[in-house]
C-alpha cells in the first residue's frame, strides 16, 4: 500500500533564553490511506509540536532541522510555498485541537466560521456553502442544525463545541485528520462519544487519522498503529495488538499500567509513572527514560539505544533487546 504521509527523521527545536529546546528529536512514522494511527506519550513529549509541523504551523521561533522530511504523496511538504501550504491545510490535512473555545472565533457565529472555511477552498456560492454547513453540523450530531448555525461558540457546551470544531476540520474533505487530544478538555462522560464520532467519520470518509493522546486507554479501539513518544523520540511503535498485548519498552509498559482498568474491581491506585520527563534543553546522552526506568543498566545512562525490530511494524529503542542480552537471558533460563 502507498504511504500517504511519511515523517522521516523529524527534528524541531525552539530557541529560548534558557537554551535550545529540542522538542522533537528524530521522529519517524508513516500512515497509509484510510489508516488510523495514534501518537501516545506524557505531556511535554513533543506530540503537539509534531502535529503542528505536519500542519505547517511552526512559527519563526521554531527551527525545523535540515534533513527532516514530511512526505505527503511523496513530496516533501517542508519545501512548500505559502500558497501550497494554504491549499494543503484544510483540503489535504486538517487538525482538531484540544481547546475548541480557543480555536473558534468568539465574535462570529459558528455558521459563518464553517462557511468561511468552505468558501476558502471550494468555488461555491455563500448560499450553497450554508447548506453544506448545515449538513456538516447534522453529520457531527448537532440537533436543530439550521437554528444552531446562527449561534456563537459560547452558546455551545464543551462537547458540542468540539463537534463544531470537527465539522470545520472535515468541511473540505481532508485526506488526513489530526486530532490533538480532542477529548482532554472534556467531561469524562462525553469523551467516549467524541472518540466514537471521530472514528465513525474516519471510516465513513476513508480518511487517514492521526489521533494524539496522553491516555492509551482511549485509542485501543480507534488506532490500528500506535507510536509511543518519549522526550521527543519514538521509543516504540507497532500495531495496536503489539502495543497492548506485547509491549516491549518499559515506558510503554508503564503507560499501560496507568490506564484505568474496568475489569479490576479493587480500587488500586492508578500507577502514575514516578519521576518526570527530562529537560529538553540538556537532553540525556543515554536513553531519555533511563532516570525513571526500573530496568536501567549502566549502558542505558551512557549511550542512546538503537532500534531493535521485532517484526516489520514493531520496533523499540531499548537496550534490553540487544541480542547479547537476549542470549544471556535465555541461558539464565536454562
Ligand atoms: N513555542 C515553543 N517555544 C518553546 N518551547 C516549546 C514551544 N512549543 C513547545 N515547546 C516545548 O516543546 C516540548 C514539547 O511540547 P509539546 O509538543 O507541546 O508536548 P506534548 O504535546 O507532547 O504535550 C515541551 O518541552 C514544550 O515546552
Ligand atoms: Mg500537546
Amino acid at each position: 500500500m502507498d504511504k500517504l504521509l511519511e515523517v522521516k527523521d523529524l527534528k524541531v527545536s525552539f530557541h529560548t533564553y534558557a537554551g535550545e529546546v529540542q522538542s522533537v528529536r528524530g521522529v519517524e512514522f508513516y500512515i497509509n490511506k484510510g489508516e488510523s494511527l495514534a501518537i501516545v506519550g506524557e505531556s511535554g513529549c513533543g506530540k503537539s509540536v509534531t502535529a503542528k509541523t505536519i500542519m505547517g504551523l511552526i512559527n519563526s521561533s521554531g527551527e525545523i532541522k535540515k534533513n527532516s522530511e514530511i512526505l505527503y504523496k511523496g513530496k516533501n511538504i517542508l519545501d512548500y510555498t505559502e500558497k501550497e501550504w494554504q491549499n494543503y491545510r484544510g483540503s489535504d490535512c486538517s487538525i482538531v485541537f484540544q481547546d475548541a473555545l480557543a480555536a473558534l472565533n468568539p465574535t462570529m457565529n459558528i455558521g459563518n466560521q464553517i462557511i468561511e472555511k468552505i468558501i476558502a477552498h471550494k468555488k461555491i456560492s455563500k448560499e450553497e456553502a450554508k447548506e453544506e454547513a448545515i449538513e456538516l453540523l447534522k453529520l457531527v450530531g448537532i440537533l436543530n442544525a439550521d437554528k444552531r448555525i446562527k449561534q456563537y461558540p459560547h452558546e455551545f457546551s464543551g462537547g458540542m463545541r468540539q463537534r463544531v470544531m470537527i465539522a470545520i476540520a472535515i468541511a473540505c474533505n481532508p485526506k488526513i485528520l489530526i486530532a490533538d487530544e480532542p477529548t482532554t478538555a472534556l467531561d469524562v462522560t462525553i469523551q467516549a462519544d467524541i472518540i466514537e464520532l471521530i472514528k465513525d467519520l474516519q471510516e465513513k470518509f476513508n480518511m487517514s487519522l492521526i489521533i494524539i493522546t496522553h491516555d492509551l486507554g482511549i485509542v485501543a479501539d480507534v488506532a490500528k498503529k500506535i507510536v509511543v513518544m518519549y522526550a521527543g523520540k519514538v521509543v516504540e511503535s507497532g500495531t495496536n495488538y503489539d502495543i497492548f498485548y506485547n509491549p516491549k519498552h518499559p515506558y510503554t509498559k508503564a503507560l499501560l499500567e496507568a490506564v484505568p482498568r474496568l475489569d479490576l474491581d479493587d480500587k488500586r491506585e492508578l500507577c502514575a509513572i514516578d519521576g518526570t520527563i527530562p529537560s529538553m534543553i540538556n537532553t540525556p546522552i543515554g536513553c531519555s527514560f533511563s532516570s525513571r526506568c526500573k530496568n536501567c543498566m549502566v549502558i542505558c545512562e551512557n549511550q542512546a539505544p538503537p532500534k531493535f525490530e521485532f517484526n516489520q511494524n514493531h520496533y523499540v529503542e531499548c537496550w534490553l533487546y540487544h541480542p547479547i542480552l537476549q542470549e544471556s537471558n535465555k541461558e539464565d533460563d536454562m
